[in-house]
């Protein structure tokens, strides 16, 4: 049945879905990196389309960006579409200085200073963290493509624009290699529902330098990973 925010029929999206956060990235995907790809949903704009990766059926749907707008839809493909794989697709910026522009990031684990896997938790500090097997998968994909990853803490924020003056030392100082706004929260809903979920990131642009990338670096870089990622489902299915 549809759900609020997806109009997709029951069984139209497969059980793995690839999750960038904008919905244009989204068709991009399904048009340059999947076969027989059709759309399957549109509301708001969050379009999601289903075609198949080297036969590897494979759905991709734009989240929105941050933790609410992610955790419904990973929700409702969770529990209203039987999807069993969730791999977050997108950008980050970088915190460490051995990490740079186009690098890619393998999150391991997300920190936050968002509430969500606390009401999760009862009240506790829950360690959101990808699923071992996809991650080991997308390292053996990008290693066998000859692209470095790096693998470790993300931190997924609330606030793009965050007044506190501390934070990035705070971050870069416990070892955090980049943030971005979706990982923590898509990691929750996974725990939460027993299913499996990997965010793998590009940096966009550099919190430690003030380096960014141009909007073709970042989608070049962009379809290295969007590879790495369909490589990496490939090796785990
Ligand atoms: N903050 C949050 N998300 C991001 C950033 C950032 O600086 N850069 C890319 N995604």
């Amino acid at each position: 049945m549809a759900t609020p925010h997806i109009s997709a029929a029951p069984g139209e999206f497969a059980d793995t879905v690839l999750l960038p956060g904008d919905p244009l990235r989204a068709e991009h995907i399904a048009r340059t990196h999947l076969d027989g790809a059709r759309q399957v949903t549109a509301v708001r704009n969050a379009l999601g389309f289903t075609g198949s990766f080297k036969g590897m059926p494979v759905s991709v749907l734009g989240t929105g960006m941050g933790i609410p707008s992610a955790s419904l839809y990973c929700n409702e493909l969770v529990t209203e579409y039987d999807v069993t794989r969730l791999v977050r697709v997108g950008s980050c910026g970088a915190l460490q200085d051995h990490v740079a522009i186009r690098d890619v990031i393998l999150a391991a684990g997300a920190c936050t200073d968002s509430q969500v896997n606390r009401a999760r938790y009862d009240g506790l500090d829950f360690a959101a963290i990808a699923d071992f097997g996809l991650l080991r998968a997308a390292s053996d994909a990008a290693a066998a493509h000859g692209i470095a990853v790096h693998v470790g803490n993300v931190h997924s924020a609330d606030l793009f624009y965050d007044p506190r003056e501390s934070l990035v030392a705070t971050m870069s100082g416990m070892g955090v290699l980049g943030i971005e706004m979706e990982a923590a929260g898509i990691y929750g809903v996974a725990a939460e529902h027993g299913v499996r979920a990997l965010a793998v990131l590009t940096v966009s642009d550099h919190l430690l330098t003030g380096e960014q990338t141009s909007s073709d670096e970042r989608q070049s870089t962009f379809g290295e990973m969007v590879t790495i990622a369909l490589e990496g489902l490939v090796i785990d299915a």
